[in-house]
């Protein structure tokens, strides 16, 4: 201890302190009095503001919001927090002196002296600008990948479905032309069933690849499991190999879960069609949900949770592949028969749900992955 050097702040006098702040140019740090006029100005502030000293001390921190800001009363509204719960955080575009706008986190903390009695606030901000601008491009291009990643699917999924449809028109048609040479009424009755049947297949075919097709944005939202199980079932089933059997199970019924539909359908096809290509030699398929209470035994979660798995009866996946599924652009497949982004969405997908995405793959036995999702009660 004795051999330690003294602290920093134990040798600063009030004027070098002063003199600190002042210097710092990647903070604007200054004070404001508790109305926010603005009382003391730093090299940071001029730096990211571009107001000298002496044009912007006395103004209130008004001036530094947009128009539709100043409008809304933003200022008062963070000072009046500040002053209220000691403290207030924001994030959003502020003004520069010249008009430009920048992206400011910024920090508003009431100061009181010795005797408890307010002396103003302490206002720290930060110019995020380039770093908000890098968070945009790469929403962009995530939204751009998975758009991608959707036509492909749609591909594969409207390749599988003009088959289906042709099994359908010809039932259809078969149906239609023992009706017309048949005239007893019960068997016309039960051809007019197998007719009927099959239009609402095609129906929902149709219905599920649609709403597939057409959904957009990426936002969660309070969701009933059971009709998007259905209709990943539907809509993926009936793009498998003849070999390939997908069986549904729920015993029952999963907790609503708060997710993006549209990624989470994308999860379901992702691990599906994984499933799918593990089977090249046929095999079974079982997409099951259930509701589970974790107490922390699988990667610290706790709480309500449904767990989402598929599982095959293909090869498995040995160790040293186990280790590299998730990661971007990793494939065993073929050129042109996997891109090595499927598993990447999945994990993507579990960890912004607050979730997790679980493997258990024994070679020559099989694979399950288990999407854990919070339950949304
Ligand atoms: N159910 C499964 N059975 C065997 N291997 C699998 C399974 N799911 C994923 N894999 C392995 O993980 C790799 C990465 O999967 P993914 O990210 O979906 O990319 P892709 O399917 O385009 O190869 C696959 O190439 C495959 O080796
Ligand atoms: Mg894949």
């Amino acid at each position: 201890m004795a051999d330690e050097p003294p602290l920093l702040t134990g040798g600063l006098t009030e004027r070098s302190y002063e003199l600190l702040v002042r210097a710092v140019v990647d903070y604007a740090i200054y004070m404001l009095d508790p109305q926010g006029r603005i009382v003391t100005w730093n090299s940071g502030a001029e730096r990211i503001k571009g107001y000298l000293a002496e044009e912007v001390i006395g103004r209130h921190l008004e001036i530094f919001f947009p128009a539709e800001d100043r409008q809304q009363g933003k200022a008062q509204h963070l000072i009046a927090t500040a002053l209220r719960e000691g403290r207030a955080q924001d994030e959003g575009w502020r003004v520069r002196k010249d008009g430009t706008r920048f992206w400011a986190l910024t920090v508003l903390d009431a100061i009181h002296d010795d005797n408890g009695c307010l002396i103003g606030l302490a206002k720290i901000t930060r110019d995020m600008t380039e770093r908000h601008e890098a968070q945009l491009r790469m929403d962009e291009v995530r939204a751009q990948l998975f758009q991608a990643q959707k036509m492909e699917a749609l591909g594969q999924l409207t390749g599988g479905m003009a088959h289906d449809f042709n099994n359908l028109l010809t039932v259809i048609l078969g149906a239609t032309d023992l009706a017309l040479r048949s005239d007893k009424p019960e068997r016309i009755r039960s051809l007019l069933d197998n007719i009927h049947t099959a239009g609402i297949r095609g129906r929902e075919l149709t219905h599920h690849l649609l709403t597939f097709a057409r959904r957009r944005g990426l936002e969660s939202q309070q969701l009933d499991l059971v009709p998007v199980l259905e209709a990943a079932s539907t809509l993926f089933g009936q793009a498998l190999p003849k070999g390939v059997i997908l069986e549904t199970v729920m015993a029952s019924t999963p907790h609503p879960v708060c997710v993006d539909p549209n990624q989470l359908e994308m999860a379901l096809l992702n691990l599906i069609f994984n499933a799918r290509d593990a089977l090249e030699q046929g095999g079974h398929i079982v997409l099951q949900a259930e509701n589970r209470y974790l107490h922390g035994e699988w990667e610290n979660l706790e709480g309500e949770f449904v767990l989402i798995s598929v599982s095959d009866d293909g090869p498995g996946i040995t160790p040293d592949v186990q280790a590299r599924i998730f990661e971007p652009f990793f494939t065993t497949k073929q050129f042109g028969k996997g891109t090595g982004l499927g598993l990447s969405q999945v994990y993507g997908f579990a960890r912004n749900a607050n979730g997790s995405i679980r493997v258990e793959s024994e070679p020559g036995k099989g694979t399950r992955m288990t999407l854990y999702l919070p339950a949304a009660i």
